[in-house]
């Protein structure tokens, strides 16, 4: 999992590459690196660190030349080293590669390389894609051929940036079930792995499909698919502003995209009607319905399945993207599977939807990133509108999927429009004002080894969305479940002082989630109602406004949010980059 960047201008690239690289450093943040090429010098310089320390160690940003290529790396084949790092060059640095993905068959293609004379320097998968580019490019003696015949040999998901030594007005990128997106700019043009490597400079972009290599150079494109037929495409806009991306006057962008909320949910439902309908539509008719996702993705989907089932009357599975396959069984022509996604490019959600497809089913979306290979594989497909989601965790996009999905199951309801938006905007406000409150818990309980989250029914899901954002951000131990699963086994880990998050809205399930509440109370654990009634069994209330009920997830997820988020900066974690993970999980 990693972040590129590559351009080729009129002028010197180094500080264009040095912005690029900090705003995809979500993507990996082990090392970085990068290289460009003046007076015919190739010269790569990288490093293990953050990209703040390899500029500080190795100046990146005074490289000369006007074409480059950067990256950073989040570890997957070789340890976090500074010969790991990338970019990686071909023996006599003749070809410099970044690469975001996992070749499979690199040891067979290494073993290979090595009894041809090829010499390797790192112990990664990417050195044997700059090694079988430059023995393409001896023979081929064409940048674009050479890249693509190295491609066919190449098995495993890649997005790969190319700069050749001899060439230095051009770069070559390719990929396959990772993104990498063309951005064309004034007398600049960009590979990278995401738009907002590059939108300070360009949104005019161009998205590849997979198996098509494309070469660019400062005023043009050439893009050809596997067969090396040339393709034809148009480059389109990209919505996004760039003051979408900065942190404004905000700690972190985690707290910034919180804070966007009251916006953001808006955003998401402005939707054209008419294909929310056929979404309703497809959904009605489907003889067999799934809802998956990953993660947070897949607690909105368990909202959006809870709604179908409950109100709707219609039978539907949500099963984890990762899990889709062992379900496949009722997978067939006729099916529908509505995949939920910020990114549009997880791992083990675009397997789900080459499954899916493999079976003749329906995909239908429910994703941010407009280009996304999610988008780009479904049938039919609605934007989140949240912007970009740079923190690590997903909030906005959490909070735009349930307004999405809601739409829907309204209009599978026969339900014209979903109305009350404004007031949600308003709601989610007063939710924010939690935060004085949150705080002052974040104080009693940043300490504490484990924490809980129980709720009934609709709001089950908000009680595992509250246990995963803490654990992301804190990495606090916490258990989301429903209240009724407590009394199976988990209450015997209740002791004095446990902090246990009870989410109670008035209503049906009110009087029995009370009863747990009780139960805990009793077993000694500090009670955290989130509510908008306040109870006496509560140690503590987080009062959040009432809302129609198929929006109280909304609102009640949001003080869960802040909880996580300040409690990760009490305990000195940075929230936009937390352990162990990525804003977009590319791998299995
Ligand atoms: C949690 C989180 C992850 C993602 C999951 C799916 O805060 O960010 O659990 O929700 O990796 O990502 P997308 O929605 O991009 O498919």
């Amino acid at each position: 999992m990693c972040g590129i960047i590559g351009c080729v201008a009129e002028e010197p690239v180094a500080g264009i590459l040095m912005d690029g690289l900090r705003r995809v450093e979500y993507r990996g943040y082990d090392s970085a690196g990068m290289a460009t090429i003046s007076d015919r010098i190739l010269t790569v310089r990288k490093g293990a660190g953050r990209v703040s320390e390899i500029e500080d160690r190795h100046r990146l940003s005074k490289l000369k030349g006007s074409i480059g290529l950067a990256h950073t790396r989040w570890a997957t084949h070789g340890g976090v080293t500074d010969q790991n790092a990338h970019p990686q060059a071909s023996c006599r640095e003749l070809v410099a590669v970044v690469h975001n993905g996992i070749i499979e068959n690199y040891v067979a293609l290494k073993k290979a390389l090595a009894a041809d004379g090829h010499r390797f320097r790192s112990e990664t998968d990417t050195e044997v894609i700059s090694h079988l580019i430059e023995s393409e490019y001896k023979k081929l003696k064409d940048p674009l051929r050479a890249t693509l015949a190295a491609t066919k040999k190449l098995k495993g998901q890649y997005a790969i940036a190319v700069m050749f030594q001899d060439r230095p007005d051009l770069l070559v990128g390719a990929r396959k079930d990772a993104p990498l997106i063309v951005g064309v700019g004034d007398g600049k043009m960009f590979l990278a792995s995401d738009v907002l490597a590059f939108i300070e400079h360009t949104d005019m972009t161009i998205f590849l499909d997979n198996f098509e290599v494309v070469e660019i150079s400062k005023d043009r494109i050439k893009i050809v698919g596997r067969d090396g037929k040339e393709v034809r495409r148009k480059p389109t806009q990209v919505a996004w502003e760039l003051s979408d991306i900065s942190k404004s006057d905000y700690a972190h962008y985690t707290l910034k995209e919180i804070n966007e909320q009251p916006r953001t949910v808006v955003g998401a439902s402005v939707q054209e009607d008419g294909k929310v309908a056929d979404f309703a539509r497809a959904i009605r008719k489907a003889k067999s319905l799934y809802v998956t996702g990953s993660g947070t993705s897949y607690h909105a989907g368990l909202l959006m399945k809870f709604r179908l089932n409950k109100e709707a009357g219609i039978r539907c599975d949500v099963v984890v993207a990762g899990e889709l396959k062992e379900h496949a069984a009722f997978l067939k022509r006729g099916s529908v599977v509505v995949v939920l996604s910020q990114s549009g490019e997880t791992a083990d959600v675009i397997d789900a939807v080459y499954e899916t497809k493999k079976r003749g089913a329906k995909v239908l979306s429910i994703v941010n990133a407009a280009g996304s290979t999610l988008a780009r594989e479904s049938d039919g497909v609605l934007l989140l509108n949240c912007g970009p989601e740079v923190g690590v965790a997903a909030t906005k996009s959490f909070t735009s999927q349930v307004v999405v999905s809601n739409l829907v199951v309204d209009a599978v309801l026969g339900k014209s429009r979903t109305n009350g938006i404004k007031e949600l905007s308003e709601a989610v406000k007063d939710a924010l004002g939690t935060e004085k409150k949150v705080l002052e818990l974040v104080e009693l309980y940043k300490d504490r080894p484990d924490f809980y989250f129980v709720a009934r029914g609709y709001e089950s899901p908000i009680a595992m969305e509250g246990a995963l954002k803490l654990k992301e951000l804190s990495y606090i131990h916490a258990e989301g479940m429903p209240a009724s699963e407590l009394k199976h086994g988990t209450l015997a880990l209740i002791e004095k002082g446990t902090p246990v998050v009870v989410i109670n809205p008035s209503g049906d399930h009110h009087a029995d989630t009370l009863s747990s509440a009780e139960e805990l109370k009793a077993r000694g654990a500090d009670v955290i109602g989130v509510s908008d009634v306040e109870d006496e069994v509560y140690a503590h209330f987080i009062r959040v406004p009432k809302v129609q009920p198929k929006f109280a997830p909304v609102v009640e997820v949001i003080p869960l949010q802040l909880l996580a988020y300040h409690t990760a900066v009490a305990r000195k974690n940075d929230p936009d980059y937390p352990r162990n993970l990525a804003k977009s999980v590319t791998v299995k």
